[in-house]
C-alpha cells in the first residue's frame, strides 16, 4: 500500500517537530498567520461564524487572530473586530473557547491603523493620527465607498502615553476574552511601524530621529503589554522589507536588527518576522541581505517567519536554523487542516482571493478538510 506521507516526511519533517514557545509546549511548528477577513458583526463584535472559522483551524501550533483594534481610533477597515468594548470581549469568548476545546491556542493580534485609516472611521470624523503628518496615499474602503486617505495628524508628544494605554487595555481585554496571549502588530505600515520606519517618521522629539528614538514607541507598547499579559505570552510582528502603504526605511538592515536587539530585553514568547525570500514581493531587494538572518543573530528567543514560503521552502527555513516556527497565511485560509495535510503529504486546496474579505461563510468556513482516500 502506498503511504502518501512516505516521500514528503523527509522534506517537511522539520515543521513537524515539537517545540517549547513561551509558556506553551507545541506539537509542531506550523502557525496560522494573522488574517483580516472583515466578517465581524455589528459593533465589530465577533460572531458564532468567526468562532467556527477559528475552531476549524485549531490544529495550528498556535493561531494569531486577525488584526484586532485596540480602540475606535485604531479602526481602518470595514467589519474588522475590536477588543475595546465589553460586547467585543464577550463576542471573542466563544471564539477562544472553541479553539481551546479543540486543544488549540489563540493569540489576539493588537492593532492600531494610524494613518492607514480615514475620518469616516474616526470618532467625530477626526483626522487619523500618525507619528508625522505624512500621508500613506491610496484609498480607504469606507462604508460610503472608496475615498482617498488624507494627510494624518501628527500625535502630540503628550498624547502618546494615552495611545500606549490603548494597547495595554486591549491586552487586558484580550486576556479577559480568554486569549492565550497577544501579538503586537508592529508590521505592515500600521501605527507602530509608522514610528519605526524613517520614510514616515519625521519627528524631531524623543520619538523620532535616531533609530533608538524611533523604536521608543514600540518599547513602550511592549513594556505595557508584557506588564499585563506576563512573560512568555506576547509576540511582536515586524516587517523589515515590505512596503504596504508606501512605508519604507532607508536602512532596514540596521533598523530592524536594532529592533530585534531591543526586543530581546523583554520576556517575549517569540519575534515574528514577515519577510519573503530575496526577489519576492515581501523580500529584500536584489543584492541585499535577508534581514531575518541579521535579526536572528541578535535575538536569542523563538523566531517565527512568514510570507510566501511554500511548504518545502518553509521546512528548509527550520532545517537550516533561520526560523523556529513558520506561519502560513493564505494556505490556512484554504486549508483548515493544514498541519495534518503537511504531515500526510496531502494535496492543498486552492484559495479564492475573491472571498478573502466578503461577508458570510463562503470562502470562509466551507473549505473542505482532507480525507484520506
Ligand atoms: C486576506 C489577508 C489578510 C491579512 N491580514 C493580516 C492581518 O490582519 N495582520 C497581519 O499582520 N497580516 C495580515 N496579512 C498578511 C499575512 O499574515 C501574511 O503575512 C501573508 O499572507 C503572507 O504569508 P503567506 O504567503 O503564508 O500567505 C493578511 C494577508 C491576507 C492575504
Amino acid at each position: 500500500m502506498s503511504d502518501p506521507g512516505a516521500d514528503s516526511s523527509a522534506r517537511t519533517g522539520p515543521l513537524m517537530s515539537p517545540l517549547r514557545v513561551g509558556v506553551w509546549d507545541l506539537p509542531h511548528r506550523v502557525a496560522m498567520a494573522p488574517l483580516t477577513r472583515c466578517r465581524a458583526g455589528p459593533g465589530r463584535v465577533p460572531t458564532p461564524l468567526n468562532a467556527e472559522y477559528y475552531r476549524q483551524r485549531a490544529s495550528a501550533c498556535f493561531i494569531v487572530s486577525e488584526a484586532t483594534q485596540v480602540s475606535e481610533q485604531g479602526i481602518g477597515y470595514p467589519d474588522t473586530p475590536g477588543v475595546h468594548t465589553p460586547a467585543q470581549v464577550a463576542g471573542w469568548r466563544p471564539v477562544t473557547e472553541a479553539v481551546r476545546r479543540e486543544g488549540g491556542r489563540i493569540l489576539a493580534q493588537l492593532w492600531h491603523c494610524g494613518r492607514v485609516s480615514h475620518p469616516d472611521f474616526q470618532p467625530g470624523g477626526a483626522l487619523p493620527v500618525s507619528s508625522s503628518a505624512v500621508s500613506c496615499g491610496g484609498e480607504a474602503r469606507t462604508p460610503a465607498g472608496k475615498k482617498p486617505r488624507p494627510v494624518p495628524r501628527a500625535l502630540e508628544i503628550g498624547e502618546i502615553p494615552g495611545i500606549v494605554d490603548q494597547y495595554r487595555r486591549g491586552a487586558a481585554n484580550a486576556l479577559e476574552a480568554g486569549f492565550d496571549g497577544v501579538e503586537i502588530h508592529a508590521a505592515n505600515g500600521y501605527l507602530i511601524d509608522q514610528f519605526i520606519r524613517d520614510g514616515c517618521n519625521r519627528r524631531t522629539d524623543a520619538y523620532g530621529g535616531p533609530v533608538d528614538q524611533r523604536l521608543r514607541f514600540l518599547r513602550e507598547v511592549t513594556e505595557a503589554v508584557v506588564g499585563v499579559v506576563g512573560p512568555g505570552r506576547v509576540g511582536v510582528r515586524l516587517s523589515p522589507t515590505n512596503s504596504p502603504g508606501y512605508i519604507e526605511d532607508s536602512e532596514p538592515e540596521s533598523t530592524f536588527t536594532r529592533a530585534a536587539e531591543t526586543l530581546a530585553a523583554y520576556p517575549l514568547a517569540y519575534l515574528h518576522v514577515l519577510e519573503g525570500l530575496p526577489g519576492t514581493p515581501t523580500g529584500p531587494a536584489a543584492g541585499r541581505p535577508r534581514v531575518v538572518e541579521l535579526m536572528r543573530r541578535v535575538f536569542p528567543g523563538v523566531m517565527v517567519l512568514n510570507s510566501g514560503y511554500g511548504i518545502e521552502l518553509a521546512a528548509e527555513q527550520v532545517r537550516s536554523g533561520v526560523a523556529d516556527v513558520m506561519a502560513f497565511g493564505v494556505a490556512f485560509i484554504a486549508n483548515p487542516d493544514l498541519p495534518e495535510r503537511i504531515r500526510a503529504g496531502a494535496p492543498l486546496n486552492t484559495p479564492n482571493p475573491g472571498t478573502f474579505y466578503t461577508p458570510g461563510p463562503v470562502g470562509y468556513t466551507d473549505y473542505p478538510r482532507w480525507t484520506p482516500a
